[in-house]
């Protein structure tokens, strides 16, 4: 196993967020799957399930985090909330490294993510019950998924970040300093 860290959870529990600043302290490469599936097409996530639907999207998903799962460079990855539906990314996400769930109520969700326009599926719906199908749906696939959960409601990204780096120092020693 690398040093790598994986963030998941579900929209807009600040998996990039955390990511990035994450990456910053420990000084890795902050990789992003969504991000990446992005620059490969050159379209944003709305215009390719447009294009190619959900399944287009899941597919160029799998083959992001399958070639990630290849590599052994450490890296923070930061994935989408539907990342962990498939079993072979479950699989490839614990093989990359330490597997952190972003745990969020749909109440704060809500509280984040309610003017969005860049996510497909909490378009034309009704964004509550949309959610809690989606937690319904992959709560225990994240659970299943992650070495540890991250309570996030009600915490700024900087509190969430240190509890994380605290957790971490815990498992792996300290962490090392910013030069
Ligand atoms: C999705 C979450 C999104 C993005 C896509 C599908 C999902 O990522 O991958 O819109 O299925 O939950 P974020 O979790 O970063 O919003």
């Amino acid at each position: 196993m690398t040093g790598s860290i994986i963030l998941i959870g579900p929209m807009g529990s600040g998996k990039s967020t955390i990511g990035r600043l994450l990456a910053a302290r420990l000084r890795l490469p902050y990789v992003d799957t969504d991000a990446l599936i992005v620059s490969h097409t050159g379209v944003d996530i709305p215009t390719i399930f447009e294009i190619e639907g959900e399944s287009g999207f899941r597919e160029r998903e799998r083959k992001i985090i399958a070639d990630l799962s290849a590599q052994s460079e450490p890296i923070v990855l930061a994935t989408g909330g539907g990342a962990v539906l498939d079993p072979a990314n479950r699989r490839h996400l614990r093989h990359i490294g330490w597997v952190i769930y972003l745990d969020v109520s749909v109440d704060e969700q809500l509280k984040r993510i309610r003017h969005d326009r860049n996510r497909p599926l909490l378009q034309n719906t009704d964004l509550d019950i949309r959610l809690h199908t989606l937690a319904e749906q992959r709560n225990a696939l994240y659970q299943e998924t992650a070495h540890w959960r991250v309570p996030g409601d009600g915490l700024r990204s900087d509190q969430v970040l240190r509890r994380i780096l605290r957790r971490l120092q815990q498992r792996t020693g300290p962490i090392p300093t910013r030069g």
